[in-house]
């Protein structure tokens, strides 16, 4: 029999990745005044969130999900937001083309700060000080001072979320999100690459869409579809303090959510099944995700799909997996089997990133060969298994980073030092991050070019 639920019984289990804060009572009214503010994001979007994904779990859609690995409260700015935003909408419109479905936007945005460490320390020279976690929890400057956790860094983190939520609303709303926008800046991204020839064919498929549309009367003003797009947030749930102070009753179903952002995942370190992680988030109603890496096995899976999803409700569980391009084709099947095999309801997702790090002339980088690479060995493999390959979970930036070598424009080792700015892991810059929807959405279609084969011949 499963145990109560409440949105503190978390705090009875054992827990991981938790910040040492000196002063327990100002952590505690910290929380308190936290409880206090206004939800970030309501009870139905989620539920709308949710159906989508549903869509994605039955075949029917496409998850793209993405974002900085942390957001920090130095880059933040009206900027940032933007050149995100406006990457993400190319690469959501050019996988929509190859998909030819719909593709549900959750960006890794508006929450995204807390992070969890391999290791509670760090060492330079001689010095050995507490690890970075995140600006929620303490400062990255290698100093004492900086490493104490302070609380007050949560309410910071709660006002940026919403700063930059109420902008993203704006621009997802009010006509920026146009799609004769994205399609014009998809355009001079083509223009500019060292690979157009390659990119050309599929954006011109695409210019000539528009243009049909256009001719049949189809226009941004007569469909507000073409000038308003659905999008979502999502962060990782990892401090659970600031969690369950943004957790509240729906009105209208009674129901608990997480107000703090429409999807959240529990991550590769902290999804033990009796630990703290799983138990707050089996109690919440919004969609999850959680990630899957090399040392989950098959029973553990399903052990924990029945915690988190005991209804087997579509929609509600997306499993975010982040083998490695090495190690996906040893653990990814075994783990889609048993889920068909149970017949469990959930979205397939690939994170290509954080089975993807290397170090390289003392920087963490991740190749974009192989990242490529993990998200096609993912989609033949669903292939072959006869599931649904239904989505990607990258960390990117609309800015020009050289973070991740690779890509049209061959960063190399030597490049990385020149913008590398990122709070934690390496993220695909605007340009990677679109090259990478193009040469999706060619296999996409080739995939399918295939099925259609297969039905004919
Ligand atoms: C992340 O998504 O930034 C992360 C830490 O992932 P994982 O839990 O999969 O390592
Ligand atoms: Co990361």
């Amino acid at each position: 029999m499963a145990q109560t639920w409440t949105p503190n019984s978390w705090r009875q289990k054992p827990i991981q990745q938790v910040p040492d804060y000196p002063d327990l009572a100002v952590l505690d009214s910290v929380e308190a005044r936290l409880a206090k503010y206004p939800p970030l994001v309501f009870a139905g979007e989620a539920r709308r969130l949710k159906s989508a994904l549903a869509n994605v779990a039955e075949g029917r859609g496409f998850l793209l999900q993405g974002g900085d690995c942390a957001e920090s409260f130095a880059e933040h700015g009206a900027d940032t937001i933007r050149d995100f935003f406006r990457a993400f909408l190319q690469m959501a419109v050019v996988l929509t083309f190859g998909a030819q479905q719909p593709v549900v936007k959750v960006g890794r945005i508006a929450g995204q700060f807390a992070k969890p460490r391999s290791s509670g320390v760090e060492k330079q020279g001689d010095v050995t000080l507490p690890s970075y976690r995140g600006d929620i929890i303490n400062g990255i400057e290698f100093t004492e001072e900086a490493r104490v956790p302070n609380p007050e860094r949560q309410v910071m983190a709660y006002r940026q979320s919403a700063a930059t939520l109420n902008l993203l609303r704006a621009f997802a709303m009010g006509g920026y999100a146009n799609l004769e926008n994205v399609h014009q800046w998809m355009l001079g991204f083509v223009k500019d690459s060292p690979q157009a020839e390659r990119y050309r064919k599929l954006a011109d498929r695409i210019s000539e869409t528009m243009d049909f549309m256009k001719a049949i009367g189809i226009t941004a003003e007569n469909h507000p579809s073409l000038r308003e797009t659905d999008f979502f947030t999502s962060h990782e749930a990892l401090l659970l303090g600031y969690e369950q102070a943004l957790t509240r009753v729906d009105s209208t179903s009674g129901d608990w959510y997480a107000t703090s952002g429409h999807m959240i995942w529990i991550g590769d370190r902290t999804r033990q099944p009796d630990h703290a992680h799983i138990e707050y988030c089996r109690g919440i109603k919004n969609p999850l995700g959680l990630k899957c890496g090399p040392s989950l096995t098959a029973d553990g899976l399903l052990e924990l799909i029945d915690i988190l999803n005991p209804a087997n409700e579509a929609g509600r569980l997306t499993l975010i997996c982040r083998f490695g391009h090495d190690k996906v084709a040893e653990h990814l099947p075994r783990l889609i089997r048993a889920v068909e095999r149970e017949g469990k309801k959930v979205v397939w997702s690939c994170d290509p990133m954080h089975g993807n790090t290397i170090t390289l002339n003392n920087y963490k980088t991740r190749p974009f060969e192989r990242i490529l690479s993990e998200v096609e060995s993912f989609f033949q493999i669903h292939r072959a298994e006869g599931a649904h390959p239904g989505g990607i979970h990258i960390e990117m930036t609309g800015n020009d980073v050289t973070e991740c070598t690779g890509g049209a424009r061959a960063l190399s080792g030597d490049d990385l030092a020149d913008r590398y700015h990122t709070h934690c892991d390496p993220r695909l810059n605007a340009d990677q991050a679109l090259e990478l929807a193009f040469l999706l959405a060619e296999r996409m279609k080739g995939g399918r070019d295939e099925k259609k084969m297969v039905v004919n011949g």
